[in-house]
């Protein structure tokens, strides 16, 4: 709970909400799994991995996929390769737990960041907005 309170702040939520989003971390521990850059027990950088299922195919029932979201390094902790090193470390996991793929919702600026850490555009991803 003392890490997931570091992880809020990271984020920059609120103290008021701390204890909220600890609740929130705990329930969703099967599916959303957070990649913790740490010095000397500081939380610099997190990177969360969520594992969700696609409906069973004719030939597989498991069919789990990852969506990489909440990527974040602390500012001065920037440009030394800790991002490159999360990403790195949520697809290790991606492939040892046999996920068909991991998606990305890159935030503007972190486009070219995604693309030099494996991850490709891709013509048949498709996307709805609301108005
Ligand atoms: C995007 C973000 C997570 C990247 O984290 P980071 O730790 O700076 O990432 P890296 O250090 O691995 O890579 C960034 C740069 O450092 C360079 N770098 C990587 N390893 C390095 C090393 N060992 N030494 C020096 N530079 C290095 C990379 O080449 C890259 O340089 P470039 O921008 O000139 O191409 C970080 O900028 C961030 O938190 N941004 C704000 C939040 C955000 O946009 N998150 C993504 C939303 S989806």
């Amino acid at each position: 709970m003392a890490e997931a309170a570091a992880l809020a702040e990271l984020r920059g939520i609120e103290s008021d909400n701390f204890s909220a989003y600890a609740e929130w971390v705990a329930a969703h521990a099967e599916t959303h799994l957070p990649f913790v850059a740490e010095i000397d027990g500081y939380v610099i950088g997190v990177a969360w991995l969520h594992v969700a299922e696609r409906v069973p195919g004719t030939n597989a029932l498991d069919r789990r996929y990852g969506d990489v979201q909440s990527v974040e390094v602390r500012e001065a902790y920037r440009d030394r390769g800790i991002g490159t090193a999360l990403m790195a470390a949520i697809l290790d996991e991606a492939r040892a737990r046999g996920l068909l793929f991991v998606t990305v919702h890159s935030g503007r600026r972190a486009v070219d960041f995604y693309l030099r850490n494996g991850f490709t555009h891709h013509r048949q991803l498709m996307l709805w907005e609301p108005a």
